[in-house]
């Protein structure tokens, strides 16, 4: 089978070398690619420096990090340089012979940059300028099928590069979304710290893609983003989205059988 992991950012610490090992576990017999996030590490970084991470409302009411231009500098440096090359040193370590770059590379990701805001404060709306992220155009999967047809496994960080050359911040699950389909992955699997979509206190165990069209007013945060995200993926074609705790036995095995998690289907 051909997968995508995407490792989330809430578990890039604390959880990673559970993560790392359930990844490994699942690449034995599979092609696989890995694609990560990092927003808590940016924010991390960004405090250490001595700048406060700044989040906007959009007037739909979606939270999003303002990226100014010393944030997405920030972002370079803690997603290409630290939590990429953790995550290829863990699984190289583990015998998985990974390779990290970023969206960039290739290039791999291409984006639009946002620049201008829309925020939403109180009764007004304003208009922000020099955001630094960006919303992805397409992903060519070349320099990844490359890399996968020698038996590497890429790790590829959510760093996009703009029509101007610009490096922009993405979105780690869009990422992912977009280069399962350039590499017509059969299953992308999106390793979080919770076990799964949960409602009423229960993990819902699959979705029709119309089921979770209806359920986005109800959920929130990051699975709320998540859920789009997978909503995006199926509709550019990748044919199953199973969101999964990465620190429970055996996460992306079971992911891939389909026996845990929440798994999204058209
Ligand atoms: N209904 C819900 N079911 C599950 N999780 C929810 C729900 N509503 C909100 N959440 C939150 O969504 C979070 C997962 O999304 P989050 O974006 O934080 O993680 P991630 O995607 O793994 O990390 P990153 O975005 O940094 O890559 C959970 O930790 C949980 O707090
Ligand atoms: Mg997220």
């Amino acid at each position: 089978m051909k997968i995508v992991v995407k490792i989330g950012g809430s578990l890039a610490d604390d959880g990673l070398e559970k993560v790392i090992m359930n990844v490994s576990v699942a690449t034995v017999g599979n092609q696989m690619v890995v694609v990560h996030g990092g927003g808590p590490q940016i924010n991390d970084l960004s405090e250490r420096l001595g700048k406060k991470p700044v989040y906007v409302t959009a007037p739909s009411g979606f939270k999003s990090r303002y990226t100014d231009e010393e944030t997405r500098n920030i972002a370079v440096m803690a997603m290409v340089g630290n939590v990429n090359k953790k995550i290829v040193s863990l699984l190289n370590l583990r015998g998985v012979p990974a390779v990290g770059i970023s969206g960039a590379d290739g290039p791999t990701l291409i984006a639009k940059r946002k620049d201008k805001l829309i925020v939403q404060e109180g009764e007004k709306k304003r208009v922000l300028r020099g955001d630094y992220s960006g919303k992805i155009d397409e992903a060519n999967g070349e320099l990844i099928s490359l890399l996968v047809s020698l038996g590497y496994v890429p790790v590829v960080a959510p760093i996009a590069m703009s029509s101007d050359g610009e490096l922009v911040n993405v979105d780690g699950d869009r990422a992912a979304a977009y280069i399962a389909k350039a590499i017509n992955a059969d299953v992308l699997v999106s390793v979080t710290d919770v076990p799964g979509l949960i409602l009423d206190g229960e993990v819902v165990r699959r979705l029709s893609m119309n089921e979770a069209e209806k359920l986005v007013p109800m959920i929130e945060g990051g699975m709320r983003k998540k859920i789009f995200a997978a909503l995006e993926a199926l509709k550019i074609g990748v044919p199953a989205i199973v969101i999964c705790s990465g620190l429970m036995e055996n996460a992306v095995v079971s992911a891939i059988r389909m026996e845990s998690g929440t798994v999204i289907t058209k």
